[in-house]
């Protein structure tokens, strides 16, 4: 398997209610690394940007709205098949739908407040880590 880095973000639910630590807990028992971390406040074009794939659709107000009410944790996680790894460890996006065991089926509010982000693809990966950290950021 191939060694690889993802884009992760604990979302604003996650972080008001003191969940990073145990988000991290999770993504590392998983065997991911956390190899960039930041806690920031994103602005609406960041997050605009960021979901710009999910502007046509009627959530994305919403969605927006949300990943700016508060603080988040931006991350990239490294490790084998960490892409599609870190997907299953986050489980559907709607809690309900999620496996047990998964950060979302543990922590998750909502469809909508899910507590975590990853990158789908390695295209996207890379963007979003681009996005957010420069390569001396990035200590692997
Ligand atoms: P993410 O991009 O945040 O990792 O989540 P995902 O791939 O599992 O889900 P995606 O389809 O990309 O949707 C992005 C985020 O939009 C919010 N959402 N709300 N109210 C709704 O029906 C709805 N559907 C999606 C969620 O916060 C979702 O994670
Ligand atoms: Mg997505």
């Amino acid at each position: 398997m191939a060694i690889e880095r993802t884009f992760s973000i604990i979302k604003p639910d996650a972080t008001a209610r003191n969940l990073t630590g145990a988000v991290n807990a999770m993504i590392e028992q998983a065997g991911l690394r956390i190899v960039a971390q930041k806690r920031v406040r994103i602005t609406r074009d960041q997050a605009e940007t960021f979901y710009g794939v999910h502007r046509e659709r009627p959530f994305f107000g919403e969605l927006v709205d949300f990943m700016t009410s508060g603080p988040v944790v931006v991350q990239v996680l490294e490790g084998d098949n960490a892409i599609a790894r870190y997907r299953e460890v986050m489980g559907a996006t709607d809690p309900a739908k999620a496996a047990a065991g998964t950060i979302r089926k543990t922590h998750a509010k909502s469809i909508g407040e899910n507590s975590v982000h990853g990158s789908d693809a390695a295209d996207t990966a890379a963007k979003e880590i681009t996005q957010f950290f420069s390569g001396n950021e990035i200590v692997g």
